[in-house]
């Protein structure tokens, strides 16, 4: 069996954050755009921190400026995608980097984004949906124009709304606003947390963001057991990265990561990279040092898979399609 050909469902992928270096340095080159030293001498993005990781991620990001770049690189990022077997991955997409918030820019990255999407079924046999964001360390004010542009596209591509960036500023309530307006367009909701911010993050976004159902990373619910047992009995999912925590110093060792402790108290847990290129991982990777590491077997990944596909933002048609 080939780790690789395996089918994988992936629901925590920043479409911006899965670039990779080489795409955005050419990028640079064709717009003539200084980006700053955010490139080791291997050509790799270099980081030391969490903070400094946001500011390389948003230096890149700052060289897609239209909606064809945005085109190309979904395509770049979905072919990657479906040669590490992949067939259905869901991607946030932050306006304010598509259009600055404005409505009829990002009808405009949205619709180059949605016809690649489309190509890609077709020929590459993978589905993609696309999960708005907001950006917390921009601050609840710059949350509602997201909201507002997730709410008039909300529909066959875009079907979730959610919300990343530096989980230490604010809390969730802050932002209650562009979640409410969301919700109300249909769209289904996630929310970065307890990635740094530990169980209580998770505690405070549940309680404070009405009608959230998945939790992006959530890590930090493994060190509180009313925790764990109240995500079970709520059915919620984490969308755990476990390659992107040990990048980022989250926890130290894979043999730290919290994954296995999660599944054994009942936490539903599914598997993604959130950024690949910027923690040297690949959907093959993480799910080779889960069978290292924890011997999660072809079994384990099945049932993962099915955890995933029954917490997709999709319809019910395209649940069993993918089945
Ligand atoms: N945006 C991209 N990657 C992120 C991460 N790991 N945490 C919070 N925001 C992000
Ligand atoms: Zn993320």
């Amino acid at each position: 069996m080939s780790w690789k050909d395996l089918p994988k469902v992936e629901l925590h992928l920043h479409l911006e954050g899965a670039a990779p270096p080489a795409f955005i340095r050419d990028l640079a080159k064709e717009k003539n755009a200084d980006i700053g030293g955010i490139f080791d001498e291997r050509g790799n993005y270099a980081y030391a921190d969490f903070a400094e990781f946001l500011k390389v991620y948003e230096a890149a990001t700052s060289v897609l400026t239209t909606p064809a770049d945005y085109a190309r690189l979904t395509r770049v990022v979905l072919e990657e995608c479906a040669a590490h077997g992949v067939i259905y991955a869901e991607t946030f997409l932050s306006p304010d980097f598509c259009g600055g918030g404005d409505v009829k820019a990002w009808w405009e990255y949205c619709a180059a984004m949605a016809e690649v999407a489309e190509g890609a079924e077709k020929d590459l046999g993978i589905t993609l949906k696309g999960i708005i964001t907001c950006i917390r360390h921009f601050g609840p004010e710059k949350a509602r124009a997201p909201a507002e542009c997730a709410a008039e596209t909300a529909g066959d591509f875009i079907t979730g709304f959610g919300m990343a960036g530096a989980e230490t500023v604010g809390k969730p309530g802050d932002y209650a606003w562009a979640f409410d307006c969301a919700r109300e367009a249909g769209l289904r909701l996630t929310c970065h947390a307890g990635e740094w911010g530990g169980a209580q993050m998770v505690r405070d976004t549940l309680d404070q963001l009405p009608g959230i159902e998945r939790i992006g990373h959530g890590v930090g619910a493994s060190q509180d057991g009313a925790l764990m047992e109240r995500l079970a009995r709520e059915g919620i999912t984490l969308e755990v990265c476990p390659g992107s925590n040990i990048a980022l110093g989250v926890f130290r060792h894979w043999h730290d990561h919290p994954i296995e402790k999660l599944r054994e108290n009942g936490v539903a847990v599914t598997v993604s990279t959130d950024d690949p290129p910027f923690f040297h991982t690949t959907m093959t990777r993480e799910y080779k040092k889960l069978n290292e590491v924890f011997g999660w077997d072809e079994d384990d990944f099945r049932s993962l898979n099915e955890d995933a596909i029954a917490a997709a933002f999709c319809d019910e048609a395209t649940r069993e399609d993918i089945l």
